[in-house]
């Protein structure tokens, strides 16, 4: 396998999020988000950690895109923070929020990395969230105030916009288990919210096309590819459904016009009351292509006491799978069956891979990290991606999570998912050899 059997045409990327990289959290103007406050709270995430300094790319940014330069990577996804241009959420610009961003893109122009910038990866600002965050209907406003600034400052260079990363996880994690930001329990917040993160994912979409005519926009979705524990056991299989239809379905099925799956999922009709006359229309939209994440395979048992679904995932580690540092199993076919079910859905025009990628326990000696697994697990990953783009999957791009150690949520910085090693001390940054093979690959 090489980069020319994917074809010219292939975007190979790179990928990382503000919240996890930047630091400088109350520096020129920032205002606070809900991960800032989040990561204040009592056990809530890995030793304490937050991401108040985090790899320190506000101040290093130069070195850090020089790095995507120097590893050949010609694609570039990073997100954008949502308080550094709008402190408060909405109506005050921070123009030293512009500013930053305007000299990241100018940077990659000048380098020739093409940037794609995510407008929300997970670090609303604490301000809105105040008056209820997703599960309060204004977002829609809100956030489209945001979309256009952003759209107004940056889209006379920038054209590859993602609108949401993972809808799922920041609705479910968020406001539906309360182990992300802003730490929400309950199906009433969950629901809100996934119905407003769903239209703002379409209107959001809308925003851009009407903005800007040639723009290529997509927004990105999680999957895990999902398999009942015991394969013959009906109970198994029926929760397996529902569980996808909750994980995989959820978001990507309005957005191309088919509504909520809520035949499989029954719970979702209790969505109806947040969902106003002309809803189911405009949660539909025209992307030009959508994000896949995928990382690894769950199987479902049925659970009969757990709420809503019934079913519970078995961790790799009771599986005694061969697994990562999130406990994640490495299943090479997981992102073939992923871009496959994602390309049998009519709408769909093109697949993106805009993460996929592993954290294991790396070491650093004689500034050399030698991280076979990951690279393995990135070699074998895309060798089952070829298959698929072999067999007709419209799959047309593959971005690796991510570039440097960074801040994983509630894991903190334990697990490290880099392609390049940080010393969170002193911030030195080694390319790990997963990053040298990317580079070899690429060249
Ligand atoms: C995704 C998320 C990223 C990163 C990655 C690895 O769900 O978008 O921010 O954390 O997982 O866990």
């Amino acid at each position: 396998m090489n980069r020319k059997d994917f074809g010219e045409e292939f975007h190979w990327g790179v990928s990382n999020a503000a919240y996890q990289i930047e630091g400088a959290n109350k520096i020129d103007g920032k205002g606070i988000s809900i991960w800032d406050v989040f990561t204040q709270k009592k056990n809530k995430i890995f030793q304490g950690q937050n991401g108040n300094i985090a790899c320190d790319y506000y101040n290093k940014f130069t070195e850090d895109i020089f790095l995507i330069y120097q590893l050949k990577i010609p694609n570039y996804r990073f997100s954008i923070s949502w308080t550094r241009i709008f402190p408060n959420g909405i109506t005050n610009i921070n123009y030293k929020g512009i500013d930053f961003y305007n000299r990241v893109i100018d940077l990659c122009l000048e380098l020739g990395i093409e940037p794609w910038i995510t407008l929300y990866h997970w670090d609303l600002p604490e301000a809105l969230q105040k008056k209820g965050g997703w599960t309060n209907r204004d977002i829609v406003n809100w956030f489209s105030e945001y979309v256009a600034c952003c759209i107004k400052h940056f889209g006379n260079r920038v054209s590859r916009w993602i609108i949401l990363n993972e809808p799922m996880v920041f609705t479910g994690a968020g406001y539906f288990l309360g182990i992300h930001a802003p730490g929400k329990k309950g199906l009433n917040n969950f629901l809100a919210a996934s119905h407003h993160a769903a239209l703002c994912q379409s209107i959001g979409a809308g925003i851009i096309k009407s903005l800007q005519t040639e723009s290529f926009v997509g927004t990105t979705f999680s999957y895990s590819h999902l398999e009942p524990y015991r394969k013959d056991y009906e109970k198994d299989q029926k929760a397996t459904l529902k569980v996808d239809a909750l994980l995989n379905r959820l978001f990507i099925e309005p957005l191309l016009g088919l509504g909520y799956p809520v035949n499989d999922l029954p719970i979702l009709k209790r969505m109806e009351k947040y969902i106003l006359a002309n809803d189911m229309q405009d949660l539909k939209s025209e992307v030009d292509f959508i994000g896949l994440q995928v990382y690894t395979r769950e199987l479902i048992k049925y659970a009969p006491l757990m709420p809503f679904v019934q079913a519970k995932l078995i961790k790799a580690s009771d599986r005694f799978v061969h697994h990562t540092i999130m406990n994640w199993e490495v299943h090479p076919n997981s992102i073939y069956e992923a871009s496959k079910r994602f390309n049998q859905y009519e709408g769909v025009k093109q697949i993106i891979v805009t993460e996929n990628g592993a954290a294991f326990d790396d070491e650093l000696n004689n500034n050399t990290v030698r991280d076979e697994l990951r690279t393995d697990y990135l070699k074998t990953h895309l060798n089952k991606l070829l298959k698929a783009k072999n067999e007709g999957v419209k799959v047309n791009g593959y971005f690796i999570w991510t570039l440097t150690d960074n801040f994983e949520w509630a894991e903190g910085y334990k697990p490290r998912f880099g392609l390049v090693h940080v010393d969170f001390n002193t911030q030195k940054r080694t390319i790990k050899d997963s990053g040298l093979w990317y580079k070899d690959f690429l060249s």
